[in-house]
């Protein structure tokens, strides 16, 4: 491993310095360093980050790291290349790459064969075999300079791709592994005949796949290459690789429904454009388009499917905490025709027309009542909109929905409110709810979020491991929210495995990656000025232990009303006895 070029890295280069090169405006807050983050846009500085723990955190996009995770982030690097230029940059030799893992290796091979095979297909539609596709191409209204950026190609008749990659030395198996292939019973058949296509990259640049169209008429019209060790299909999206930074410079991005629309729209110059590969859009793909905006404009084909979907896609996206407006287009065109028959301006017109998603939703529930709305229309119409608001994180939006369906509907307002008091009470605790997740959605003008006594204690034991036997009292129960206890967990454990670590945030962060931007940031939350750790984990645990029993006491009090008088079992007794007694000692 490179174990010690990796600390030598990190000793060698300020995180602070490092930033600097990038964000420009760095500026000091104290022990911190605070900017507008360059992740996202952002109006107040709510990016973080600290010489002395190495580390940055944006309390916007909730992202942090180290030196590493920033240049990767940055520049779309993966981890050995980050590795590669800060070894170079602090003047520090590496090992030479490390041997591959069994599954790294297929990894590599697997991306290598795409590559091969994205090449082979562009050079066969420009080939002479080329020319009915290049037609179809060119009757799409896509020009050759298009054809190039997005390497269009033509998927050869049975065979052909098997061979000439058994040729370059790639096997079967390689090709299973690329999805290029598929193992049938008369043996192992090509995927791609005969089809346009359209390599899929990930947003860095990484061909993992292909969609190919038929051409001309036919079914299926696409196929997308199936799941493989590389391609996951809600985790990319079509266009991102270009759109990417054009997306942070615009700050929003256009949804849209099909590979054609992506390539129609960055032709004519409107290039913030994005969509799912065919599959349906999911949170993963808001995930992914969280990093670049926090605007979504929504545009999908204008017919019964493409409104459904957009309204799917919106929720998702608003769900994930993104400002979503829904766009549609006259005329009964795709955006790829639009665009191309009325241009660039008509269409960011349009785009700049887009609704808001509750009038969008709103409108769509009046077109299917017809007017004069009944008392029983309206109290459908404002359950259907509500189940809408109550997917909105953001109270502010939500209250000025409520007004707005109040208006449309000429509904008294408290009783929309009423209603949606009462959708979000009976809805099924969707993962929003569930306290896993992270409290709302943390915007950047809320950089300022204070922490709550769990996350303060967790960032002091962080910070003062020696400490953790104050909080050996604490349970699963004392903490709100089930990623906490995790995180607490892994302090411990990881404390006692490395007693000596100095580089404990660290090894947390690896030990529990799915929560390694919660750790960083708490590892930057500040410490009070007159903090003494022993003292204040102390306290702060047994604060913790009583509401944690507090909360029991409370639920079991709940339970026991349920069974009434006298039918109290037991146990259940016992069990609020016991809690009773602990709190006790609290209660003076
Ligand atoms: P054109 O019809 O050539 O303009 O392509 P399009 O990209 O506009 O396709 P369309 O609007 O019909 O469909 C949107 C997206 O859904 C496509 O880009 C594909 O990703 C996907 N899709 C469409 N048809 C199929 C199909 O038959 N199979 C699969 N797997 N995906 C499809
Ligand atoms: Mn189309």
């Amino acid at each position: 491993m490179q174990t010690d070029a990796i600390e030598q890295i990190k000793d060698k280069i300020d995180i602070v310095e490092l930033v600097r090169q990038y964000v420009p405006n760095l500026k000091r807050a104290g022990k911190l360093y605070k900017a507008c983050c360059p992740f996202h846009h952002e109006k107040t500085p709510s990016f973080t980050c600290s010489s002395e723990k190495g580390l940055y955190y944006c309390f916007g996009c909730q992202e942090g790291g180290n030196i590493f995770n920033f240049v990767m982030k940055m520049e779309n690097l993966s981890f050995r290349e980050a590795l590669e230029k800060l070894a170079d940059m602090a003047g520090v030799e590496l090992e030479p790459a490390k041997l591959l893992t069994a599954e790294e290796q297929r990894r590599a091979t697997a991306r290598k064969l795409l590559d091969f095979a994205r090449s082979y297909y562009h050079k066969n539609l420009l080939s002479r075999a080329g020319e009915g596709a290049r037609t179809y191409v060119k009757s799409r209204n896509l020009t050759k300079e298009t054809c190039e950026q997005f390497e269009l190609g033509l998927s050869p008749n049975a065979g052909v791709l098997v061979e000439a990659a058994q040729k370059a030395g790639y096997t079967q198996d390689n090709l299973k592994d690329a999805g290029l292939c598929v193992q049938t019973e008369r043996g192992l058949r090509e995927y791609f005949r005969n089809r346009l296509m359209f390599p899929i990259w990930n947003q860095r640049g990484e061909t993992v796949g292909f969609g190919g169209r038929i051409l001309g008429e036919g079914e299926p019209k696409y196929l997308n290459s199936p799941e493989t060790i590389l391609f996951n299909k809600s985790h990319v999206l079509y266009g991102l690789n270009f759109a990417g930074p054009v997306i942070r410079k615009a700050d929003r991005a256009v949804l849209l429904e099909g590979y054609m629309d992506v390539i129609g729209c960055h032709q004519a110059g409107v290039a913030y454009t994005v969509a799912p590969l065919g599959t349906s859009f999911g949170e993963d793909h808001a995930k992914l388009l969280k990093r670049y905006t926090q605007n979504v404009i929504v545009l999908f084909d204008p017919d019964e499917a493409g409104l459904k979907a957009a309204l799917r896609a919106a929720l998702i996206l608003t769900e994930a905490g993104l400002f979503v407006k829904v766009a549609s287009l006259p005329d009964g065109l795709d955006p790829d025709e639009y665009i191309a028959q009325y241009g660039k301006e008509s269409f960011e017109d349009i785009l700049n027309h887009a609704q808001d998603l509750m009038a969008f939703a709103a409108q769509r529930q009046l077109a299917l009542h017809p007017a004069p709305l009944s008392a029983q229309a309206k109290t459908q119409m404002v359950t259907e909109l509500t189940q809408i608001i109550a997917k909105q994180p953001d109270a502010i939006v939500r209250r000025e929905w409520v007004k707005y369906v109040a208006e449309m509907l000429n509904v008294d307002e408290p009783l929309v409110q009423q209603r949606l008091t009462q959708t979000l009470r009976t809805a099924t605790p969707s993962a929003r709810f569930s306290p896993a997740r992270k409290p709302g959605i943390i915007r950047a003008d809320q950089a300022t979020n204070v922490p709550s006594a769990e996350e303060d204690l967790l960032a002091w034991i962080l910070k003062n491991p020696q400490y953790t036997v104050l909080c050996s009292q604490l349970s699963a129960q004392d903490f709100s929210s089930p990623a906490l206890w995790e995180i607490f967990q892994a302090i411990v454990k990881t404390h006692m495995q490395y007693p000596q670590a100095d580089n404990l945030i660290e090894q947390t962060a690896q030990a529990l990656p799915t929560q390694k931007n919660e750790i960083v940031k708490l590892a930057l939350l500040p410490t009070p000025d007159d903090f003494d750790p022993a003292r204040d984990i102390a306290a702060c645990a047994a604060k913790l232990e009583q509401a944690g029993l507090q909360r029991q006491l409370q639920k079991l009090t709940q339970q026991m009303k349920s069974y009434g008088t006298g039918n109290v079992p037991p146990d259940v007794f016992q069990t609020y006895m016991q809690l009773q007694q602990k709190l006790k000692k609290y209660r003076g």
